[in-house]
């Protein structure tokens, strides 16, 4: 059987190490007990590729070299999607894989389903059913899109699931758990032995607040990212705060000249998976608008404050692990400063550490005789 995995993004890249290590697992079991072996070929769109968003994830979590890099880049979100699109269906073509393999909810994801479906090609979506039920955000538009064509719809959690029944769609929907579950129990030890970011930043456990800012609507909208630079600054002036901020941030903090507002924030570049799992399970307290970072809060038990009006990941808010403030400085600085793990028990809502494995063996059984790849009538 062969898949085809598309990824681009940052979250993307740890997503398909849980996968790849699972497939390799299968692989090596398959040939132990005469199975039926997974070819898995990986194409990176280049939708991030400064290396500190990139390659340090390839070189650390040891996944597999891409086959096809399209380096396509940073671009609108029109022509980014549109030249993936384009870059990908030619190679989808001459691979002729049984599935293409998509996570989350980027235009890398959106741009390799549609490829996929174009050429009748059976579609496995990771991470689906989120949603945020805020069509401003792109990424809303490219999961909800993306789950309306796929063939196998693999959910993290329950409320995932109940969405997706909500919008009629019941075929081929599996909850499985959450691959970055996976990762973060497999790369907590080693991140444990190896990372010295702790000792490099001058940090002590439990005695600083980490810090991540990329979403479109907190950076490209002026007033929001000040209010939340001023409010990272008020709560530093009590509590280390480090910020490790996503290149596009640092640019638009650039952009509107707003380096001043963050006082004394330690501003440093993004880290490596590991520093960063290292950072997030010593830190104090989490304040975020990443997706991949609130649920990371959740796996190590730090409180979460989350720079958004609303999040897919519904559980951690409910369950009193996180809060959501929007881009409100008073209650930013009310969250942070009262943040603390709830009393009540804890649930594990994101499976058994076993995600990618129940993945795998889901796609390994999935018939997909009866849909074959065509030819694109270009071709
Ligand atoms: C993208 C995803 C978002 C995800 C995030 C993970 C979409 C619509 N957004 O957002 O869902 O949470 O990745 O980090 O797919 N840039 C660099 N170097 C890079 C990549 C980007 O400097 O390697 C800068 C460029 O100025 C670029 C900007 O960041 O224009 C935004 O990059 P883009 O990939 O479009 O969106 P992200 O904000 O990274
Ligand atoms: N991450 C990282 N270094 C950083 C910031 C984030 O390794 O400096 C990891 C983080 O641990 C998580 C993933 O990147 O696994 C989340 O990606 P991001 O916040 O870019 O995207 P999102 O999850 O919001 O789509």
């Amino acid at each position: 059987m062969k898949i085809v995995t598309i990824v681009g993004a940052r979250p993307q890249f740890v997503k398909a190490a849980a996968v790849s290590r699972a497939i390799g697992l299968w692989n090596i079991n398959a040939a132990g007990t005469g199975g039926k072996a997974i070819e898995e070929i990986l194409v990176h769109t280049g939708q991030h590729y400064d290396a500190s968003l990139s390659q340090v994830f390839f070189d650390e979590l040891e996944i597999p070299t891409p086959r096809y890099h399209l380096e396509i880049g940073s671009l609108p979100h029109g022509a980014q999607t549109g030249r993936m699109l384009a870059a990908i269906e030619p190679l989808l073509v001459e691979e002729h894989p049984d599935t293409v393999l998509v996570y989350g909810d980027t235009n890398s994801t959106l741009a390799g389903a549609l490829a996929a479906k174009k050429l009748n090609i059976a579609l496995a979506h990771v991470e689906a059913g989120l949603r945020s039920f805020n069509r401003r955000m792109p990424e809303e538009i490219n999961r909800v899109l993306t789950d309306r064509i796929s063939d196998a719809l693999l959910c993290p959690t329950t409320a995932a699931v109940t969405n997706l029944r909500r919008e009629g769609i019941q075929k081929g929907v599996e909850q499985v758990g959450d691959v970055m579950y996976d990762a973060s129990l497999f790369y907590r030890k080693r991140a444990r032995d190896t990372s010295r970011v702790l000792e490099r930043l001058e940090l002590e456990t439990g005695r600083f607040v980490l810090a991540t800012v990329h979403r479109a609507e907190n950076t490209d909208d002026p007033v929001r990212l000040t209010h939340i630079l001023s409010s990272l600054a008020k709560v530093a002036k009590d509590l280390p705060v480090v910020l490790a901020l996503h290149p596009r941030t640092r640019k638009l903090i650039a952009q509107h000249d707003l380096s001043a507002r963050l006082g004394r924030v330690q501003v440093i570049d993004p880290v490596a998976y590991l520093d960063m799992i290292r950072l997030e399970e010593s830190a104090r307290v989490i304040v975020t608008d990443s997706g991949g970072v609130q649920k990371e809060a959740y796996f190590f038990r730090v409180p979460c404050v989350t720079l958004r009006q609303e999040t897919e990941w519904v559980e951690t808010v409910e369950s009193g692990w996180n809060r959501l403030t929007g881009a409100d400085p008073a209650l930013i600085c009310s969250a942070l400063r009262e943040a603390q793990a709830p009393n009540a028990t804890r649930v594990e809502f994101y499976g058994d550490g076993d995600a990618a494995g129940k993945i795998v063996k889901y796609l390994s059984g999935y018939s997909f005789a009866a849909r074959a790849p065509q030819r694109s009538s270009a071709n």
